[in-house]
């Protein structure tokens, strides 16, 4: 039985993803810090071990991971992340500090952990969820872009530098998807009244669109886990927000940019 590792399985997108890998045969590490939640998955799931991780502890990454790794590792799903919502002037640099830790520099420093392995045995799955704010940057969420950005230039690097290695890198793109992630953002925007953006947190909120289900996601990161030759790239949405990150791509900035402002902003 192949072992992946999914960080961030207690809720959303992690969830999903190691019900559908645990119920297509794969014995699913599901790591989070909220053990009860894991606990409770695993007394449903067969193959489902939960292990209590928080991915922004790098100095317990040795003593959580190393044991999972020695009993054998094919797939690593890098999945944890969390929105910390706020214009740029509005965020304090220890919350931007703490979000790319969590959403970019832990999750290198586990994929770094499982490396060595999978070069070793010459095969192995490395499945970064990123988001369309990964190609694109939004006002209002512009840190949580920037983290998302880092995580595209690692994993284009990556997959490169695993060229030929029997190891398959894939990124997961996904719009808005109908997870946990919302409300906790909600939660945080309601401290920024005193904002000069207030008035454009809770249009951001108001008109957030519902999203596809997390199960769309979870398909995806099966297919890059399971299928001999997963995409590079699974861009999952609405067709609008396709639409969007294509024409960021060749429009001209100055356009885009006004476009935004003026969507957002006003
Ligand atoms: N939902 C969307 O619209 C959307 C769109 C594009 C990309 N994404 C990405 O999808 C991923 C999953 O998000 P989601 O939408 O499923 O949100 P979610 O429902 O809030 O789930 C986030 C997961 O990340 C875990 N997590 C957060 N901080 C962690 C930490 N320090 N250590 C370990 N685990 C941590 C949470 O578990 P604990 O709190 O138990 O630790 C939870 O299991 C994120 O990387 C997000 O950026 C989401």
């Amino acid at each position: 039985m192949k072992s992946v590792i999914v960080t961030g399985a207690s809720s959303g997108i992690g969830k999903a993803a190691s019900t559908k890998l645990a119920g297509a045969g794969y014995k699913v590490y599901g790591l989070a810090r909220s053990f009860d939640k894991l606990q409770e998955m695993a007394r449903r799931l067969a193959n489902f071990v939960p292990v209590e991780f928080d991915v922004a502890r790098p100095d317990r990454f040795d003593k959580v991971l190393d044991p999972i790794i020695a009993s054998g590792v094919f797939g690593l799903v890098n999945n944890a992340g969390y929105v910390e919502p706020g214009a740029i002037e509005d965020l304090s640099m220890e919350s931007i500090r703490a979000q790319f830790e969590t959403n970019f520099f832990g999750l290198v420093g586990v994929t770094k952990k499982v490396l060595p392995t999978l070069i070793a045995q010459k095969e192995g799955r490395i499945v970064n969820v990123s988001s369309m704010a990964g190609m694109v940057s939004l006002p209002t969420i512009g840190m949580y872009c920037a983290t998302k950005h880092a995580l595209e230039a690692f994993t284009e690097a990556l997959r490169i530098e695993l060229w030929n290695t029997g190891i398959k890198v894939a990124s997961i793109n996904p719009g808005v998807i109908e997870t946990n992630i919302h409300s906790v953002t909600d939660e945080k925007v309601s401290q920024l009244k005193n904002s000069r953006f207030a008035k454009a947190y809770r249009k951001y909120l108001r008109e957030t669109p519902r999203g596809l289900p997390a199960s769309i996601v979870a398909d995806a990161i099966h297919d890059a886990v399971s299928s001999p030759k997963p995409k590079y790239r699974y861009l999952l949405g609405s067709a609008k927000e396709k639409a969007g990150v294509r024409l960021r791509r060749i429009a001209p900035d100055d356009t885009i940019h006004a476009l935004v402002a003026r969507r957002v902003l006003e």
